[in-house]
């Protein structure tokens, strides 16, 4: 009989009687009854395998332990009555073994390869090749690669063709660090690599490309959280002729049919929100639309109220922002000292609650909250008895923030942020400008090559800070998946946003003067878009961290614990490029 390979998530009751051959790693082995059963596993996953005692081969199976690399033949055979593993796909099987051949030994790994280990992360980077034999992260990474192959398969039916741009490159601003590489051949010079290539994807729409799309690394060196690591995966696109509305019709129906072939999911029509709808029903431009929880502005609730608090926010154009907490009443006094704590961690100046028992109503501010108040916020938010509120005053530029991060709060509390929901929605409209609240500095909300949407030049000079952008945004349970514009494509136009942000015109030609030079030479109007793919892998895996998605990612320090990376170099190397380490006296923590 011929012998077939299989792999080790292969086989099933109707293979019984056919001779394989299976190759993976020890899973796990058993000695039962005098027999030896050993877990193969593979990518594919895990078969049974049986050593009788009679066999030559046993002998060696005694000495197998977890993670040796072995091959198998054998004879697949349905398991015993009653000994069926529903919880495998192989389950119905077992392969009796026939020959053994050991293909390499491990040492004892220094966690167990399966996915409920609870394993310190900075071991699991370090052994990150172990990590990844573990079969969640097989399938996030398997994952990640049908997302980008839907992606893919998506643009290329609709025109776009994917163009590689250099990651040795000049500093592009998306508002992070850039990380340098020095030049070996013009001592004191360096090149950036890309924060994104958005400057020359646009150039490729002046060089006639029409529709561009590429799956582009990224390089920021920034500040790290769970959702950004310094080095990431853009699906970049950018197109000509086009209105926003096709871009974002172009970008939803890609994400729509990524889901559907990833994960057999029909999404609804994502749905739209300008930005300062965005901010005042949900205190935060990348709202979670998985539950409502709307908030609400309670200013006309307290007119004329003694409490010095809210009086003095109302009086000096402040607002009081109320959110519902569904079952709050129930929190104890020393629940809602806590809340107040994490609201103080938010950002706020302070909190109010009001608890709705059903013995009455208890408040922090017991004596300004009258009953009266009490009904209209009641028909203001739709609480009932058994919920709660609370109360934050400030301006309102801080209120609305500080209350959007408390509703995220009480939504992920109050169990309303569902992994297994995906909640799609846009926000457009956003203003041009921010204010760096230290500083006082202004930068663009987006980027400087973003145009100002219809009628707004109008504010360029006098009231920039009314200006709104043609400036969007794709959000997934309050995660922002990707942002994009319409750009400027007028070199005039360019010029005055630098000019605006405050630049000199020297400065503006020694960054952006190539740019401004393409533009002159008939670039037509376009927009596109960036997408995190690896937020996109890390939400459709249902994972909270981007490393889940991410073969070898960096710690939140920005460190490779498995290469053990960035590193010293020998001082020669340093010399042949021209440069000096002065490190400082105390080194940075790892
Ligand atoms: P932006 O800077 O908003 O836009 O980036 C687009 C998307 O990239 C993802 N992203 C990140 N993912 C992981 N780690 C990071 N550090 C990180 N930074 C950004 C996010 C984000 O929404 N050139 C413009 C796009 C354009 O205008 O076309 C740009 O890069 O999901």
């Amino acid at each position: 009989m011929t012998t077939t390979r299989f792999s080790c998530g292969a086989l099933r009751a109707s293979d019984a009687g056919a001779a394989v051959e299976l190759s993976g790693w020890v899973n796990r082995r058993r000695d039962h009854g005098g027999l030896i059963f050993i877990d193969v596993r593979d990518r594919e996953g895990v078969t049974q395998i049986v050593f009788d005692p009679q066999h030559p081969s046993f002998k060696d199976a005694e000495h197998l332990r977890n993670e040796d690399v072995i091959r198998v033949t054998g004879t697949v055979r349905a398991r015993p009555a009653g000994t069926e593993n529903a919880a495998l796909k192989t389950g119905d099987v077992e392969v009796g073994v026939d020959s053994l051949e050991i293909l390499n030994r491990s040492q004892t790994p220094p966690f167990q390869i399966n996915n409920d280990a609870k394993v310190d992360d900075n071991l699991r980077l370090e052994y990150r090749y172990l990590d990844l034999r573990r079969p969640r992260m097989q399938y996030n990474l398997r994952m990640r690669h049908r997302i980008i192959k839907a992606m893919r398969d998506f643009l290329d039916g609709r025109g776009f063709l994917e163009i590689e741009t250099p990651m040795l490159m000049k500093s592009t601003p998306e508002g992070a660090r850039d990380y340098l590489v020095p030049s070996r051949l013009f001592p004191g010079e360096f090149f950036a690599l890309p924060q994104s290539p958005q400057l020359l994807k646009q150039i490729l729409m002046i060089a006639g490309f029409g529709k561009y799309m590429q799956l582009a690394r990224c390089m920021r060196d920034e500040d790290l959280r769970a959702d950004r690591q310094p080095e990431f995966t853009q699906l970049d696109v950018e197109m000509s002729f086009v209105s926003q509305e096709d871009v974002l019709e172009t970008m939803e129906s890609c994400i729509r049919y990524v889901w559907k072939q990833c994960l057999e999911i029909d999404l609804p029509p994502f749905p739209r929100l300008t930005h300062e709808e965005s901010m005042t029903r949900y205190g935060v431009d990348k709202p979670d639309l998985r539950f409502g929880l709307e908030l609400h502005d309670a200013n006309h609730v307290f007119a004329g109220t003694d409490f010095v608090v809210f009086k003095s926010v109302i009086e000096s154009g402040g607002a009081i922002v109320a959110l519902r907490y569904p079952n709050g009443a129930s929190l104890s006094r020393r629940d809602f000292d806590a809340l107040t704590d994490d609201a103080k961690q938010a950002g706020a100046k302070g909190m109010v609650w009001v608890a709705l028992g059903a013995d009455g109503v208890k408040s922090s501010a017991q004596k300004f909250i009258l009953d009266e108040h009490v009904a209209r916020l009641r028909e203001l938010t739709a609480a009932e008895t058994g919920d709660a509120l609370l109360l934050f005053a400030d301006a309102r530029a801080s209120a609305l923030p500080v209350a959007g991060r408390m509703r995220n709060l009480v939504g992920a509390r109050c169990g309303l942020a569902d992994p297994a929901v995906f909640s799609f929605c846009w926000v457009l409209d956003f203003p041009y400008l921010e204010v760096d609240p230290e500083t006082g500095k202004k930068f663009p909300a987006h980027h400087p090559f973003t145009s100002p949407g219809p009628g707004q030049w109008a504010y360029l000079h006098d009231e920039p800070l009314k200006m709104r952008a043609q400036h969007y945004d794709m959000v997934l349970n309050g995660y922002e998946l990707g942002s994009g514009s319409i750009r400027i494509h007028k070199p005039e136009e360019q010029r005055a946003i630098f000019e605006m942000l405050g630049m000199t015109p020297q400065q503006i030609e020694e960054q952006f003067g190539f740019f401004i030079r393409a533009l002159e030479y008939g670039a037509p109007p376009h927009g596109g878009m960036a997408l995190g793919i690896d937020r996109i892998a890390m939400l459709a895996c249902g994972e909270d961290n981007l490393r889940e998605v991410i073969a070898f990612p960096k710690t939140q320090t920005a460190r490779d614990l498995m290469m053990g990376s960035p590193a010293t170099v020998p001082e020669q190397l340093l010399r042949d490029l021209y440069l000096r380490s002065t490190p400082p006296e105390q080194p940075t923590s790892r």
